[in-house]
């Protein structure tokens, strides 16, 4: 197993200050002041400093559980798991899956790049469903009919998908879960970026109760609070899976940093003002990045990200390898859009949730790459 290819990526541009990162999508700026204010109130009047329950302190989970009602999700506080981060919340997902289930987990790509080694070391094996740009990267149903087998523990989803920015309809998604569930599969449902969302309406499959026991969806705090630093997260299931993914999340992390599920419990309070707040950014940072993409036409492409903070990069047959490499020589870091499954050779990942200044310096390097090797 490899460090996940974003990382790596990231780890070359922090041992040197000079290079410009649009790598890993980590959103420009802290969070909030009163998050931070509100943890230092927790550290003066809760304890803090011992492990909580494993699954999470109950004002989180009942803040979560209020803030998921409120989007027409019916998950209780004891339906609610408080993870480290996301990414942890996958890992409890898929261990889940593969140990009780079966081994296959068929994941339409591209997808979020650390999912491939979440697979592994769950002792799982990936199906990819290799997605299309001409059907903007939707999902092909009859593909996945075919795949799916009794061999298929679950289906994992990026929704809205990182790195295409894809929003799945209602349909699409209720398919999925029909398919799934007639195998006997769950279907893994990853929203970190559910509320970055441009002009697009978003349907989340966790409103479709039918489908609720063989559902698992996960997401985080990460990025709608500026709050990847704090690690933390949550995954919600039916209660009839509750127990055995506390089981492996208890014995991954005992229990989530006490002092950050304080943090959750702010940010949430606050939810729709940052939320808000952050997205007018985003909007301007998309605007501001698809100007320097649209400077290169005829070399490259890209479709305007109706969701989460990338643009996926058309290199019209060049090597995405090749093109990150040259870039990365030149110093601005991006990631090659085969990290996130063969269907993504050939493109690039560019986050525009980075600071205004790596935007501009890093957009003006790439401009003048593209126009000096065109
Ligand atoms: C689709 C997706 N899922 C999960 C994560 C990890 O989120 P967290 O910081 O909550 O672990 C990321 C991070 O970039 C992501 O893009």
């Amino acid at each position: 197993m490899q460090i996940d290819m974003i990382k790596h990526m990231e780890r070359i541009a922090r041992k040197d200050p000079s290079i410009i990162s649009l790598g890993q999508g980590i959103p420009a700026g802290g969070a909030d002041k009163c998050i931070h204010d509100s943890v230092v109130a927790a550290m003066r009047q809760e304890n803090v400093d011992q492990y909580s329950d494993p699954q999470g302190i109950v004002l989180l989970r009942s803040t979560i559980a209020q803030a998921t009602a409120n989007e027409g999700m019916t998950y209780t506080e004891d339906e609610t798991i408080v993870t480290s981060g996301a990414i942890e919340a996958i890992n409890v997902a898929l261990h889940f899956a593969v140990t009780n289930l079966r081994k296959k987990v068929i994941i339409p790509t591209p997808t979020y790049s650390a999912y491939f080694n979440a697979v592994s070391l769950s002792g799982g094996v990936v199906s990819e469903l290799a997605c299309v740009p001409s059907s903007e990267w939707d999902i092909d149903l009859g593909q996945l009919e075919s795949l799916t087998d009794e061999s298929t523990a679950a289906v994992l989803l990026s929704n809205p998908n990182n790195p295409t920015g894809t929003c799945y309809s209602r349909q699409t998604l209720e398919a999925i879960a029909e398919i799934a569930q007639k195998a006997g599969a769950l279907v893994i449902v990853d929203e970190v970026y559910r509320h970055m969302l441009y002009d697009t309406k978003y349907y989340s499959l966790a409103e479709s109760r039918q489908y609720k026991k063989d559902i698992l969806r996960v997401t985080s705090f990460s990025k709608d609070f500026n709050m990847t630093g704090w690690r933390v997260g949550y995954i919600q299931a039916d209660s009839s899976r509750v127990d055995a993914l506390l089981k492996v999340h208890d014995t991954l992390v005992n229990c989530t940093s006490v002092v950050s599920q304080y943090a959750g419990v702010a940010a949430l309070e606050k939810q729709h003002e940052i939320v808000k707040t952050n997205l007018a950014v985003l909007r301007h940072k998309r605007k501001m990045m698809s100007g320097y993409l649209g400077t290169l036409s005829s070399v490259i492409s890209y479709q305007l990200p109706s969701a989460g903070y990338f643009f996926f990069v058309n290199l019209h047959g060049r090597s995405d390898k090749k093109v990150a490499d040259d870039l990365l020589k030149r110093g601005v870091v991006v990631v090659p859009g085969s990290a996130f499954g063969a269907a993504g050779a050939g493109y690039l990942r560019l986050c525009f949730g980075r600071e205004y200044t790596a935007i501009e310096i890093g957009m003006k390097k790439i401009v003048e790459y593209f126009r000096e090797t065109a």
